[in-house]
């Protein structure tokens, strides 16, 4: 699939989100985050919103799930028509079965793994997902300092997923930024969200073709 990027509504304006990710140019997704106060210490937006931005967008919408209880919401978001959605592995309690729900109801499956949780319990498991996110930061909250040792987890990932011959995404969250996007694409990394870059730039859309060209220069 190549170089993509997915910026995050959660650093845009709440109140004008339609206009917000009309504005962001040729970005191949847009990433939305859902927190619930459980899993992470911060509260965004649920379905309901997520319905009425697929109500209003034609651009793939990427939703990033930070909640307890995958296993029960997830599959919401997939019949809504995301066309990614992305539980945490710490959360879910029956991961295989969840990702195959969400794939029959047409969603591509994706697992998200916090800076602390290892990506090799997933090598056998990588036929049954479509994306690793593997966090650069603890998620919850925008803006956060970039976490450099994140970086040989990124590389291990593309490794297994290089092994594997499959075509499962690997997707980077958390300070990406004009600074930090070189070294996660040297790394494996194929899909980047970036929130504050992109909606704290001048020029949201230019913003978004300076990451991708910065990732292109970067990828092997
Ligand atoms: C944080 C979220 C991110 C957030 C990234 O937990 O998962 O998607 O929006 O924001 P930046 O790019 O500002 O670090
Ligand atoms: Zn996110």
């Amino acid at each position: 699939m190549g170089i993509q990027i997915a910026p995050s509504i959660l650093s845009s304006d709440f109140a004008n989100l339609e206009a917000e990710i009309a504005r962001l140019g040729d970005a191949e997704l847009v990433h939305v985050d859902v927190m619930d106060n459980h899993f992470v210490p911060n509260l965004t937006l649920g379905l309901p919103v997520v319905e009425a931005i697929l109500a209003r967008t034609d651009r793939p919408v990427d939703c990033h799930l930070m909640i307890d209880e995958p296993d029960r919401w997830a599959p919401g978001y997939a019949e809504a028509g995301a066309h990614n959605v992305t539980f945490h592995a710490e959360a879910a309690a029956a991961p295989v079965r969840l990702a195959r729900e969400l794939r029959r109801l047409g969603a591509r499956a994706g697992v998200g793994l916090r800076p602390a949780t290892p990506v090799e319990p997933w090598a056998d498991l990588l036929p049954e997902i479509d994306m690793l996110l593997v966090m650069t930061v603890e998620p919850g909250f925008g803006g956060q300092a970039f976490l450099d040792v994140c970086l040989p987890k990124i590389r291990r990932a593309r490794e297994l997923v290089s092994r594997s011959g499959l075509d499962v995404w690997i997707q980077v969250d958390g300070g990406v930024s004009a600074e930090t996007i070189e070294r996660c694409a040297d790394a494996g990394a194929d899909v980047f969200v970036a929130g504050s870059a992109v909606y704290g730039a001048e020029d949201a859309a230019a913003a978004v073709t300076e990451l991708r060209a910065l990732a292109a220069k970067a990828a092997h």
